[in-house]
């Protein structure tokens, strides 16, 4: 009988001094605060579209709220879901798995339970605070930061569209080794946007300001998994085969707003473009989550500021992508299941509709680091076990990890490489400076 190995511990406030610590304690009270700031600022706004309902709707979010910063910053158990959203059920029944995980020991609770679940138990919290509360229901609380991070990361946009719209101009042309050189690129792009996401830096300021192709060759040295060529080959032999007019899919399990998802859907164009690819699905959020990840609202949003941008090579993008959505070549899905508290391995028995529909794909591409967590299950793992080991059977299709390190954990590493990246550089695994483009291919 072959040897059941134990998983390592989940990452949790319970370990005083780690990341997951510091984050219940100071970064989500401090997203808690900020959301409840916005909807005072709002005030007026409310009362002018929908009179006093407006008003008192958003007392109530903000007492909702205030209340929840509370139970949080006094360690008191994770209540059950009160609201009959439709993923409610789902939840409270994860909440008795937590509970049942105690035998018997106590309820689970902000610090004492996996870091994964709290967090997205808040975030979850913040949108019953507001779809409970008619007419200001469907109120984004994150949306003026997200905006606001794309219009700082102007330039970077400009000067992302310009390059590409270049390329584009004779990409016909192009051999194998330079369309392979011109994936790296953009692929390092997409990579990098993932530094910009405002939970991460507990929703303050974090665009992209300078050109995002520029140094890409200097932070080569950054990327400590760095599977491109593994990625090529996929792409390039799915090309190669597709003399039969197969169509090959490629799916993108977005992250943020802003920046990143513009150099996700620059990727994602170039991989139309160059026949790489002939169809592209896009896996948004259906509910505001982590601050600054794509709702559709950020998506439609995003394409028609592009659209109306006053840059001929911004607006060409917008255009075009519209043009995507509007073939069919381009897909925009949501799934409840992204914004449940689930880790990935469970996805084939909690949701295996999209489990399914991930089947039919020939890439996917996980962006970010929450994505990551939920890919390997937010462990303590030893740095060099494998990726797939720790994937635990979660593998629908090929898959790669696009991820800037922001939480400490990490596998797939060589004996060695993270000891000696943590000696120079203590904080290596959540500052962001460090990436990893990881992939999967074996069933
Ligand atoms: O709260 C922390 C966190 O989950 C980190 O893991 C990460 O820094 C951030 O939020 C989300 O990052 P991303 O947008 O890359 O998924
Ligand atoms: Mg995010």
């Amino acid at each position: 009988m072959a040897a059941v190995t134990a998983l390592p511990v989940s990452l949790s406030a319970r370990f005083k001094g780690s990341f997951a610590y510091f984050t219940v304690k100071d970064r989500l009270p401090q997203i808690l605060t900020k959301a409840i700031d916005t909807l005072h600022r709002h005030k007026n706004e409310f009362f002018e579209e929908h009179g006093e309902k407006g008003v008192e709707a958003e007392k109530r979010a903000i007492s909702f709220l205030s209340k929840l910063r509370n139970e949080l910053q006094t360690d008191k158990p994770v209540t059950p879901l009160e609201d009959e959203l439709p993923d409610a059920a789902l939840w409270n029944q994860y909440l008795d798995y937590q509970r049942n995980l105690l035998n018997g020991n106590g309820e689970p609770s902000w610090f004492q339970s996996p870091w994964l679940f709290v967090e997205c138990y808040m975030y979850r919290r913040i949108h019953a605070a507001l779809a409970q509360n008619p007419p200001i229901g469907s109120f984004d609380v994150f949306k003026e930061g997200k905006a606001q991070n794309f219009f700082e990361s102007q330039e970077a946009i400009i000067a992302l569209c310009t390059y590409f719209q270049e390329l584009l101009k004779n990409i016909k042309d192009l051999d194998e080794k330079q369309l392979q050189g011109e994936l790296f690129k953009l692929l390092q792009v997409s990579l990098w946007g993932n530094k910009c996401d405002l939970s991460f830096s507990a929703g303050e300021k974090s665009s992209q300001k300078s050109s995002p192709l520029q140094c890409l060759e200097d932070m080569v040295p950054y990327i400590i998994v760095n599977d491109m060529e593994k990625l090529w080959s996929l792409l390039i032999n799915a090309k190669k085969r597709n003399t039969d007019k197969c169509t090959v899919r490629v799916d993108v399990i977005l992250d943020n707003a802003g920046f990143e998802l513009v150099s996700d859907l620059v990727l994602t164009d170039f991989l139309l473009s160059s026949k790489l690819a002939d169809e592209v699905h896009f896996h948004g959020k259906s509910i505001p989550w982590y601050v600054s990840d794509t709702t559709k609202n950020d998506f439609n949003w995003t394409i028609k500021q592009l659209q109306s941008a006053n840059h001929m090579w911004m607006s060409r993008c917008g255009i075009n992508w519209e043009g995507n959505l509007k073939k069919g070549v381009w897909v925009y899905q949501d799934h409840m299941f992204w914004t449940l508290p689930h880790i990935y391995s469970s996805m084939a028995e909690v949701a295996p509709d999209l489990y399914a529909d991930l089947q039919k794909s020939n890439l996917l591409l996980f962006k970010g680091d929450l994505n990551y967590r939920k890919l390997t299950g937010d462990r303590k793992w030893e740095y060099t076990v494998p990726f797939h080991q720790a994937l635990n059977k979660f593998h629908p299709a090929p898959l790669c990890s696009l991820r800037t390190l922001k939480s400490d954990t990490q596998v797939g590493l060589k004996p060695g490489q993270g000891e000696q990246i943590q000696a120079s550089e203590p904080e290596w695994m959540i500052s962001g400076k460090y990436g990893i483009v990881q992939f999967d291919a074996t069933p």
